[in-house]
């Protein structure tokens, strides 16, 4: 291939069409001085009306008229190995690349990315932009003794995919699940497992006799005023450190991750630190009413100390109790700090849901007023409500209880044909997977935000969506065990091609007999799965890799009737077919394993 200049910012080793897109801008900085490589590089969009790489040439502000400028770039075109024509129509100049080139280069990359790395792990799609730099990525964080609620799966669900993105992105990654472990529930829990707490049954499963004590005894709480006086006398003591006071929530502490852990495994999700507000070190909090008091932010109520944040339209939110109790804010803040004392990270996110916008504005703002250096390094990933999600006969809902209903739903639906389900291995663990991965496209598929990041003023409002059984056990439409499929169709070819492989090496596969247009879109799709990880990480948006994964499934159904490999006798033909097809899988698997799904052999 003709050498090319190396416009900074790009990888072609890990991204080709950054190869490509380099090519075009190289011609276009050298017909239009005094425009360079870089700037032109910038100009360089996926294509519009068919074509595959589109330049404005407007944005480049140029002096001199658009068609003229235009005129120039068609002038000084040759076709070579990397662009193979021009168009030029209105503002726009259209390129089209070499398919040959294109074959070649997206396939071996992905081929080599996925089966040549050092890592010995896939590592096609990933970038190193991130390289050095740390995130901390606090996601899920359920109440120990509530109820794991749809807004936790939602962050579960959307965290563990952030965390595989801010990895492919070269980032280092600590993962937290920062468990509500301590607060005044904990003294009622205390007073209410005196008179309904039953050991076994804390065993068998802690997350949900916890939770059954803590309905009980909060109905009697609504009768009995003297029930929460005494849950506070409880927690008081929890807070001072009383021993005997800690046993039984240490215990219950503990069961109670060992369970959760269990279905985060099944979710495929896993944390690097289980913390909690419980261990959130007291001094930090003093710090930080200190630090506000003497900025003159903190206003006494009856003995409770509260920051006053009017004049951001924040309101009022109390930092200490009048007992001298800490709450949830307080806790936030201490947390904050020593957080950044250990992981001195460049990034910090909290994925919760925007029912609580109020409590991480005024949280941020604090952090903010107490001028840490690194206060602007936080974020807060919202996203909206899951409408309508509990179990079919409508009660709501653990999480063991929906991923049990998604499973049982799956199997339900592949026992109906009955001899595709005989050949299974494993129907309980297929089922198990299909559901969940409807669960998790169902929610990814639906953006976070609506309304556009790149408008001069960003319009995003939070976008709640309607969950919806039905469609997310459909086969067909987007959803996840349509992917799935897809994989495991893909997947298919090796088992029902036997005579082709082992295919030879990459090099000795003649990829120019990949000519049909269908297998040309596939390629192009493969080799801008880079550009998607990339774009993914701008806007935290797992949609952004669905929308990928249901293009690619989509090409694939195009491609499968007239690009086959059975029944070809060209054997160079099916084998290039083959490796295109293998490749595809590889990346199709890649995408599902970034949004955290399991990628399935047979189904
Ligand atoms: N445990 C809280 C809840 O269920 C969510 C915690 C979110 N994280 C945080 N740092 N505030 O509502």
């Amino acid at each position: 291939m003709p050498e090319l200049p190396n416009v900074p910012g790009t990888e072609p080793e890990r991204a080709v069409l950054d190869s490509f897109r380099t090519a075009i801008a190289r011609l276009v900085s050298d017909a239009l001085p005094p425009l360079t490589v870089e700037q032109a590089y910038q100009g360089v969009d996926y294509g519009k009306k068919g074509a595959d790489f589109t330049v404005a040439v407007p944005r480049f502000r140029l002096s001199g008229k658009v068609d003229e400028l235009a005129k120039k770039v068609l002038d000084k075109f040759q076709p070579n190995e990397w662009i193979e024509n021009v168009i030029h129509d209105k503002a726009f100049l259209h390129f089209t690349c070499r398919t040959p080139s294109l074959a070649r280069l997206i396939l071996t990359q992905v081929h080599d990315l996925t089966y040549n790395t050092e890592s010995h792990q896939p590592e096609y799609g990933t970038n190193t932009s991130g390289k050095g730099k740390k995130a901390v990525i606090e996601y899920s964080s359920p109440n120990i003794a509530k109820s794991f609620h749809v807004g936790h799966l939602r962050s579960t669900i959307i965290g563990a995919f952030l965390t595989n993105l801010y990895q492919a992105n070269g980032w280092e990654v600590t993962s937290l699940n920062y468990l509500g472990d301590w607060g005044t529930q904990f003294g009622l829990i205390a007073v209410g497992f005196e008179k309904y707490g039953n050991e076994e049954e804390l065993q068998t499963d802690a997350i949900k006799h916890l939770l059954e004590i803590y309905i009980k005894v909060n109905a009697d709480a609504e009768k009995d005023p003297s029930v929460k006086v005494e849950a506070a006398k409880f927690f008081k003591r929890m807070e001072d450190g009383d021993e005997s006071a800690l046993v039984n929530w240490r215990k219950w502490r503990e069961l109670s991750i060992k369970k959760y852990a269990e279905e985060y495994d099944r979710l495929n999700v896993h944390f690097d630190e289980y913390i909690g507000e419980s261990l959130v070190g007291k001094e930090w909090q003093a710090k930080a009413i200190e630090r506000l008091e003497e900025m003159n932010l903190i206003e006494d109520h009856e003995g409770a100390k509260l920051v006053n944040l009017e004049k951001w339209k924040m309101g009022r939110a109390v930092l200490r109790k009048k007992d001298g109790t800490s709450i949830y804010l307080t806790r936030d803040i201490g947390g904050a700090i020593e957080r950044y004392e250990k992981h001195k990270f460049d990034r910090m996110i909290y994925v919760i849901s925007s029912q609580q916008d109020l409590h991480m504005q005024q949280f941020m703002k604090v952090i903010k007023l107490m001028e840490f250096p690194w206060a602007d390094r936080i974020e807060h990933i919202n996203y909206g409500l899951v409408l309508g999600m509990s179990t079919r006969r409508g009660t709501v809902v653990f999480l063991d209880q929906i991923i049990q209903e998604a499973a049982s739903v799956m199997h339900e639906h592949m026992r109906q044909n009955e001899e595709k389900y005989a050949a299974i291995e494993n129907p309980e663990y297929v089922a198990q997977e299909v559901g969940i991965s409807g669960i998790k496209i169902q929610d990814m598929a639906a953006k976070r935000q609506v309304g556009s990041l790149n408008a001069r003023v960003p319009l995003l409002t939070i976008n709640n969506y309607t969950f919806n059984w039905d469609r997310m056990l459909s086969f067909e439409g987007d959803t996840g065990p349509y992917l799935q499929y897809a994989h495991v169709r893909l997947a298919s070819i090796e088992r029902n091609n036997p005579q082709l492989i082992p295919l030879p090496a990459p090099a000795a596969i003649n990829t120019d007999l990949l000519v049909e247009p269908s297998a040309r879109d596939i390629i192009f799709l493969l080799g801008s799965y880079p550009d998607v990880v990339k774009t993914a990480l701008k806007t935290s948006e797992p949609s952004t890799v669905v929308t990928f994964c249901f293009r690619l499934a989509h090409a694939i159904s195009s491609a499968w009737e007239t690009v086959i490999v059975r029944g070809e006798q060209d054997v160079e033909k099916a084998r290039a077919r083959m490796w295109l097809y293998l490749c595809t899988r590889d990346v199709l698997g890649a995408a599902m394993r970034l949004l955290t799904l399991r990628p399935l052999e047979r189904m």
